[in-house]
């Protein structure tokens, strides 16, 4: 439809990014605004709130915080054409997660996948649901998806791109949302999901789990910053198989694979059986050679830019972190007004 659309994502600030976060969110988050109308609003939010779920030592925030707003504005995100901010910045994020929280479901959050693996221990989230006591779980943690829908909602986005493990929050802030409807009126217009074609980039050191900030072990991961030689040494040590030749098929030959899948994505192919195909002749050092290579090229011009932006010192990042910050608050603002009328607040 050609009705303006508002766009919006987030991160956690956990440093400097890596490449499965690149292809699965950051690079859809560039070409969304490269082929957006003018019409159309664009937010990118780095979740501060979100990541302090888990106990943040301050100065490492800090630090994160700001490495990933440089790591935002080097993929090409323009903070003059895209809103770009701090969750913690603008209140009214906390403010709409309140009110929701009043109509949202604890059966619904208690059945959602993502907490309980953050716990790391199925036996508390077991216990949770069974109604034990369960000092470990904390209520931020629980409730983190009522403050995603209201990240969401409060900006009145219509499109939300994700990774696939978002999709399910996807669903809960549509629910929230239309509890909220039926209480107190039409607000806001219900999400849609945009998933990247990236759906899912392994680690390289085992190419059966995610590339992950939380698998800091190389060659686990690629960062974005990640100098020529460290990104050809990482690739000649990913794990892969001792077959000969380059197929596609993920089931049996995942470390393989997923470097097809890399080669493919930095071309922004999807056609992974040709890919290998066209692979098809090369030693696994070939292989790696390649996929190397061009992930070399496709993250010289993001890390050149990084330099240039740390170069500039922390006041610019802090300037623009300011001006977006201010221009979320207006957009969150509006919404805010809407409900609190709509409630009677
Ligand atoms: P991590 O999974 O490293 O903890 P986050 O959860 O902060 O990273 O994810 C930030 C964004 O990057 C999300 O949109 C997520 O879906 C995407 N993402 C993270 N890891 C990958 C991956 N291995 N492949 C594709 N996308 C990913
Ligand atoms: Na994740």
């Amino acid at each position: 439809s050609n009705a303006p659309k508002v766009v919006f994502s987030g991160i956690q600030p956990t440093g400097v990014p890596h490449l499965g976060n690149y292809l699965g969110a950051l690079r859809q988050w560039a070409d969304l605004q490269s082929s957006a109308s003018p019409s159309d609003k664009l937010i990118f939010s780095i979740v501060d709130l979100h990541a302090i779920t888990q106990r943040q030592a301050p100065e490492a925030l800090r630090l994160h915080r700001r490495e990933m707003l440089a790591a935002i504005l080097a993929v090409g995100i323009d903070p003059n054409r895209s809103i770009v901010f701090e969750q913690s910045r603008v209140p009214q994020h906390a403010e709409l997660m309140w009110i929701l929280s009043c109509g949202a479901s604890t059966g619904y959050l208690s059945r959602m996948t993502q907490w309980k693996s953050k716990l790391g221990v199925g036996e508390d989230a077991d216990a949770f649901a069974s109604g034990n006591n369960t000092p470990r779980l904390k209520l931020g943690l629980f409730s983190y998806p009522v403050l995603q829908a209201a990240d969401i909602l409060v900006h009145r986005a219509t499109e939300v791109p994700v990774g696939e493990d978002q999709a399910q929050h996807l669903e809960f802030t549509r629910e929230v949302a239309g509890t909220f409807h039926s209480s107190y009126g039409t607000v806001f217009p219900l999400p849609k999901t945009v998933l990247s074609p990236a759906r899912r980039v392994m680690s390289l050191r085992d190419p059966l789990q995610k590339m992950s900030k939380s698998d800091p072990q190389p060659p686990s991961r690629i960062l974005l910053i990640d100098t020529p030689e460290e990104i050809s040494k990482k690739f000649q040590k990913a794990v892969t198989d001792s077959e000969e030749g380059v197929t596609y098929d993920p089931r049996a030959r995942p470390g393989v694979s997923n470097l097809v899948q890399i080669y493919a994505h930095m071309q922004r192919r999807t056609d992974f059986h040709n890919v290998a195909n066209e692979l098809k002749d090369c030693t696994m050092k070939e292989l790696k050679d390649k996929v190397a290579g061009i992930v070399i090229e496709g993250l010289r011009p993001i890390r050149d830019e990084y330099e240039r932006i740390s170069k500039e010192g922390d006041r610019y990042l802090e300037i623009v972190a300011e001006e977006g910050a201010r221009k979320a608050r207006e957009s969150a603002e509006e919404t805010m007004v809407l409900v609190r009328h709509a409630m009677g607040l």
